[in-house]
């Protein structure tokens, strides 16, 4: 009967390990797929920032930061919204697991960048906020896409979802360092600390307003 038992465990064990190889290989094809994605757009945003420096001698983007939502976060948002934890869940519901941000010189780039990229004939546009013309009431500013793009595979081509945030230098600044604050204050009366932040994001937003214009003043000279 122990020969039996035993037998039984080590079966048990392989259809575990198949079981776990099998999300494995799933996880690896998430990644694989929105990491095209995020090729995809940002290949897109290179040439136009190539374009633009050519035909107006300047880039208009700063830099660009991207990621795949790890599978760990990916858990705690479809669990946090009362969501089915699947993979076929997470591709349906998620539309932020392939994220791009791009970091534009001035307003005025983000505007003219995220409309050319939106104008492409491949690109989808799912949803858009302008949290620039709408900021958020804790001041956070920036605009935000959700973009579909074909990828083509060995054997078939798959619509894939990526979340595009493009705003100024000074609103990056903000927002990264209002993120890693924001987690701190969490569960605790910051009230005046949310004050501050609010402050000086209407400041920057001052600041990328005169920083604009003097742009356009630069520009008449040359
Ligand atoms: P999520 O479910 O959190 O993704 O929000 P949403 O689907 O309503 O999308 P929204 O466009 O409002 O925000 C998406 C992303 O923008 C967030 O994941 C952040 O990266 C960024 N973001 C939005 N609001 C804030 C904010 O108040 N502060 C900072 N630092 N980032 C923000
Ligand atoms: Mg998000």
């Amino acid at each position: 009967m122990a020969h039996v038992e035993e037998a039984d465990y080590i079966e048990r064990d392989d259809i575990e390990r198949d079981d776990i190889e099998e999300k494995i290989e799933e996880m690896q094809e998430l990644i694989m797929k929105y990491s095209a994605a995020i090729k995809e757009v940002k290949t897109k945003l290179e040439i136009l920032d190539n374009e633009f420096k050519v035909k107006r001698k300047r880039n208009p983007i700063e830099y660009m930061k991207d990621r795949v939502k790890d599978p760990k976060s990916i858990m705690d948002k479809l669990e946090r919204k009362g969501l089915e934890i699947s993979f076929n869940s997470a591709k349906e519901n998620l539309n932020d697991i392939a994220g791009v941000r791009v970091v534009c010189s001035f307003v005025s780039d983000i505007y003219e960048i995220a409309n050319m990229l939106k104008r492409q004939d491949d690109i989808k546009l799912i949803n858009e906020k302008d949290y620039i013309k709408n900021p958020k009431s804790n001041g956070y500013r920036s605009f935000h896409m959700i973009l579909e793009v074909p990828i083509f595979f060995s054997d078939h081509v798959e619509p894939v979802r990526v979340e595009v945030q493009v705003r100024t230098i000074a609103m990056d600044f903000w927002a990264s360092l209002e993120h890693k604050l924001y987690y701190k204050t969490l569960g605790r009366d910051a009230e005046a600390i949310r004050f501050e932040l609010k402050e000086c994001a209407d400041v920057i937003c001052q600041t990328d307003m005169k920083m604009q214009n003097i742009q356009k003043e630069v520009e008449k000279l040359v």
